[in-house]
């Protein structure tokens, strides 16, 4: 189990810089993931972790590559139906061992009319996982209600997938971040979200919720959807592994585009 966390979290700084590009499992090919190859290649070198359903990471990555897996376990609603949070677990756990994943990552919809059968999914997964030492990564989903994320919402959400057994939360940056990160006794990381107006709005939120004791960005839009993805990743990981604030990694962020 703790060697599968260390190979997410690295070691050297107890941080980590996930690239998830599982958004197509509930919104189809979304834009500039519509060929998720093309997207994710020049970005590997920069990445500590990829999360990714089972389908695209058969059909479409190289195996060769060398990046830990967070396989994108929960699914089963889409955009256009009537309810996001009505989600099932769509992968077993001897896939996700056979996929050679470090993790696997599960959405949770606190306050929703599934919250229980969503909590009740984590539980089973946790369960089943547990077994064989692969960490569960509970993701607090909000649904379309993405005013949802303040700290006391978020608070809660992260603090009962805890409970639940969740190894590490992925959750949204709020303001008041710091009481998210106190009350849960595991790692958090935090989402990017839809792309932002700027790059220095994406660095901004990633460096506060580093510095308010975030472990980590889940950041996928904001880094894929950028006209300069090898620039914003790389900018992004300043922020995450070297404490750089916002200025210093829009600095690496128009130094690498040119
Ligand atoms: C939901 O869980 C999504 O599929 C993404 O994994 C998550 O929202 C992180 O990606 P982004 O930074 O684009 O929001």
């Amino acid at each position: 189990m703790k060697n599968r966390i260390s190979r997410i979290i690295k070691p050297s700084t107890g941080r980590s810089l996930v690239l998830p590009i599982d958004h197509g499992y509930f919104l189809g090919p979304t834009r500039r993931l519509e060929k998720p190859w093309k997207t994710v290649e020049p970005l590997l070198p920069y990445m500590d972790a990829l999360m990714l359903t089972r389908g695209v990471l058969r059909a479409s990555m190289d195996p060769k590559m060398n990046v830990p897996i967070i396989l994108r376990v929960s699914g089963g609603t889409s955009i256009v139906g009537p309810d996001l949070s009505n989600e099932s677990i769509t992968t077993s756990v001897i896939e996700a061992l056979r996929l050679n994943a470090s993790a696997v990552s599960l959405s949770i919809f606190v306050g929703t009319s599934h919250e229980h059968q969503t909590l009740t999914n984590l539980s089973l997964l946790v369960d089943e996982c547990e077994d064989y030492g692969i960490p569960v990564f509970a993701v607090t989903a909000v649904g379309k209600e993405l005013e949802k994320r303040d700290s006391r919402y978020l608070s809660l959400c992260c603090r009962i997938a805890a409970e639940i057994g969740a190894r590490a939360v992925k959750t949204y940056y709020c303001e008041g971040f710091e009481k998210v990160v106190e009350g849960c006794p595991v790692p958090v990381l935090i989402a990017g979200g839809p792309k932002m107006d700027t790059e220095m709005d994406a660095l901004q939120t990633a460096y506060e919720a580093i510095q308010a004791g975030a472990v980590g960005v889940v950041m996928g839009r904001n880094i894929w959807q950028n006209d300069y993805p090898v620039a914003m990743i790389k900018a992004v990981r300043a922020v995450v592994h070297e404490d750089a604030n916002p200025k210093e990694a829009i600095q690496i962020y128009n130094e690498s585009k040119k």
